[in-house]
């Protein structure tokens, strides 16, 4: 075999313009010339990077594989000398410079006592675009911050002298044994937090016994995460549907072929909700989504989520669910709903199950929360007959920080709940064992190993609440969390007095106004 001849790094350079472009991204030199004004994230973007090395930019918005699968293999020009590469030099903000400090630190992560505390650190540790993007929710953040206050209004009945020496706290979700009653859900982006992005979740998932979900809008490739689970290792798959409905088919094929247990079509988006901290840190010198319609142009400025969810279909609609199930055997289960009604139309169609979710807060602002709205389903399903049924779960997401939480959900009649930003918070403040986690001063690179890895002792203390919250409600299993151990009289009047939880309340930061500009021309940050 021919070793490829390496492109000499000036030579690159010399294609720095509209005119002929030229990009390198992971060791490889790509023409790009014809392909500026079809990259969904605009041209803009690779324009900066013209002529040089553009990996650290695209890394962590595009999976590895978008600019080989984009561009016609002609333009796929070979392996740069990596001697000679122009290296775009980044200019380390005060603010950069004082997370990296702080990111040296950290408290030790044998200090972080609950869910809470990996948020408290994240947030401090994490770039400012990442923690924007995870963090940010639709509008003002009032559904974002109700979904963990409704919580709030649950309270518990338990029972007392019922031997609770043993407790076993695992459960089946969609028949695939899981060790504690909630899943990782899905959630965009990855790699913001911490270059391994989605496979700190696949690694830890499989050390704890729980089910990831693979989000569409992932920064690794969907194979690579499926690739990096262990053998036997569950796996969901959550799919935002493309106009074109030619690649949904394509992905929900390879989805079924690749092993993956349940399809969570999510329905809750038809257009992106409007998330201002994320749209103010203008998303606009970095990268793109993967499915776009050719030819289209995206207004980066709208922040990260708007950049990367131009292809999702607004059409979507009861019917398509049939063609779903025309072309796949997986479990279809339809992630958002928010009311009984459509509770019973989704057990009409025959789906296996849904999601009662407001995702995240992060789209229609005053939407209620997951778990108020399980009260009315599993209410209007037994009226009909239609509860409980082996073959029709109820799952809800949004505001869980703790086991307790996820018990009143169980309770009330969830099979298990899922849990998206906090696992981010943990691997972005702690990533994998066995990761380095390089970041570059002045003098040296930094490696630092972690041995006790964010998302492993995330799970590791929820599974010990578990245990805790099990034996304190009087309950052996999840099978004796029934109805009666909740109070919820109180769960719809949204007015309701509780104790502040202050742990959740330090780690929000409200939304800030606009920037003022400073003299030097240069934003300044608001003190709004
Ligand atoms: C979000 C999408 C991409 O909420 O799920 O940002």
């Amino acid at each position: 075999m021919s070793v490829p001849k390496l492109i000499p790094g000036n030579v690159v350079a010399q294609h720095n313009s509209r005119e002929s472009c030229w990009i390198i991204v992971h060791g490889n030199v790509y023409d790009v010339t014809e392909f500026l004004d079809e990259h969904p994230g605009g041209s803009k973007i690779i324009l900066k990077y013209a002529g040089k090395d553009a990996t650290e930019e695209y890394e962590p918005i595009h999976p590895p594989d978008a600019i080989t699968t984009h561009l016609p293999n002609e333009k796929h020009l070979g392996p740069v000398d990596s001697s000679s590469v122009i290296k775009v030099v980044k200019e380390v903000t005060r603010e950069e410079k004082d997370r990296l400090a702080l990111f040296e630190t950290r408290p030790p992560i044998s200090e972080c006592l609950s869910l809470h505390d990996f948020e408290t650190v994240a947030r401090q540790v994490m770039p400012a675009k990442a923690w924007a993007y995870y963090s940010s929710a639709a509008d003002d953040e009032i559904t974002s911050r109700e979904n963990h206050l409704a919580y709030h209004r649950i309270w518990f009945r338990p029972r007392i002298l019922r031997n609770v020496s043993v407790v076993d706290y695992s459960t089946a979700i969609l028949g695939h044994k899981s060790t504690m009653p909630i899943y990782i859900t899905a959630t965009a982006l990855g790699k913001l937090g911490h270059p391994d992005g989605e496979l700190n979740l696949t690694r830890a998932a499989a050390k704890k016994g729980v089910i990831q979900m693979i989000p569409t809008l992932a920064s690794c490739s969907f194979d690579e995460i499926v690739d990096a689970a262990e053998p036997g290792q569950v796996q969901f798959f959550q799919l935002y549907v493309n106009k074109d409905r030619s690649k949904t088919e394509k992905i929900v094929r390879h989805a079924e072929k690749r092993g993956i247990k349940g399809l969570f079509i999510t329905v809750d988006a038809p257009q992106l909700g409007r998330r201002e901290k994320d749209m103010r840190m203008s998303f606009d010198d970095a990268g793109a989504q993967v499915q776009s319609e050719e030819g289209q142009s995206i207004d980066r400025s709208q922040g990260a989520a708007k950049a990367i969810t131009s292809f999702i279909d607004p059409s979507l609609n009861w019917d398509d669910i049939k063609w779903f199930q025309s072309i796949t055997r997986m479990p279809i289960i339809l992630k958002g709903v928010q009311t009984w009604e459509d509770a019973v139309l989704a057990v009409e169609s025959g789906v296996q199950g849904i999601v009662l979710s407001n995702h995240g807060g992060r789209q229609l602002e005053f939407a209620r929360s997951g778990v108020e709205v399980l009260e009315e389903v599993v209410s209007a399903l037994r009226e009909r007959n239609m509860f409980p049924n082996p073959r029709f779960s109820i799952f809800v997401d949004g505001g869980v920080r703790r086991a307790s939480d996820a018990l009143k959900a169980i309770a009330m009649g969830a099979t298990a709940v899922g849990i998206g930003r906090p696992f981010l918070y943990a691997y972005s403040a702690y990533g994998q064992a066995g990761v380095s986690f390089i970041f570059k001063s002045k003098s040296r690179p930094f490696l630092i190993f972690h041995d006790c890895p964010g998302v492993e002792k995330a799970l590791q203390i929820l599974a010990d609440e578990f245990e805790m919250n099990l034996r304190l409600l009087g309950a052996r299993n999840l099978s004796e969390v029934v109805p009666a151990v909740v109070d919820t009289s109180s769960l719809r009047n949204h007015a309701t007095s509780v104790p502040e939880d202050h742990m959740y309340g330090r780690n929000y930061v409200s939304m800030t106004g606009p920037n003022f500009r400073s003299l030097s021309g240069r934003g300044q940050k608001s003190k709004l």
